[in-house]
């Protein structure tokens, strides 16, 4: 995707803490970063992430599942919501929703998804506790561009954390997720400022 406009549009969607919002935001304070959050979008009211966003002077919206008959009419109105502000790339950070086939085809290659562990191992809800059932003594977060799958679009990006003997899921969690905020802010930047391109799964920044 070539970059056309500086600094570009996130649309952040979130459904808990926001603390990758909160990097993203930071981040986006200094021009140089090249990018500015334009709205946070949630599927659920009362969390932290839509009072980071508040506390910003950013505009939220919120788009519950039951709210409509049907979950393609989640979609579509999420959808909409997001098209609203004209986002040049969509940011899912702690989204804890697949969004649909509208969704994904209307902003085709422009939604990216951090996930706390390295793909392909460990996708869905439960990265940390996975990892640490399974015994891996390496996980870590990646950032990917969302396709039709659970957790497995494109890699723009991954950082390995390591699993100490007497981690419990808290624990391991909020360590990869210095390590995720990190990757997440480096990344979105350069996807912002160089744009990227996909080729055979293979994410690549410049135009
Ligand atoms: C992050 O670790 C993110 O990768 C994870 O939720 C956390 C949100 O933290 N997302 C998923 O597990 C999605 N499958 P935050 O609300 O503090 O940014």
């Amino acid at each position: 995707m070539p970059t056309t406009r500086s600094p570009q549009r996130l649309v952040v969607l979130v459904s808990g803490s926001g603390t990758n919002l909160q990097a993203l935001l930071d981040a986006c304070a200094d021009p140089s970063y090249g990018a500015t959050v334009v709205a946070v979008g949630a599927d659920r009211d009362g969390i932290e992430g839509l009072a980071r966003a508040d506390r910003a002077g950013i505009p939220t919206f919120v788009r519950k599942v039951g709210q409509f008959s049907s979950r393609d009419d989640w979609d579509h109105a999420l959808a909409d919501s997001v098209a609203a502000f004209e986002p040049d790339l969509v940011v899912s950070a702690g989204f804890m929703k697949l969004v649909g086939e509208d969704f994904l085809g209307r902003f085709a290659g422009r939604i990216v998804n951090t996930h706390p562990a390295l793909s392909p191992s460990f996708p869905g809800m439960h990265g940390p506790a996975d990892a640490l059932a399974y015994g891996v003594k390496v996980t870590g977060a990646t950032l990917f561009v969302v396709d039709g799958g659970v957790d497995t679009g494109p890699i723009v990006a991954q950082v390995a954390v390591p699993v100490e003997d007497d981690d419990d899921t808290e624990e391991l969690h909020e360590r990869i997720k210095v390590a995720e905020r990190q990757m997440l802010v480096e990344n979105v930047g350069r996807m912002a400022r160089e744009g990227f391109t996909i080729t055979d799964r293979k994410v690549r920044f410049g135009a």
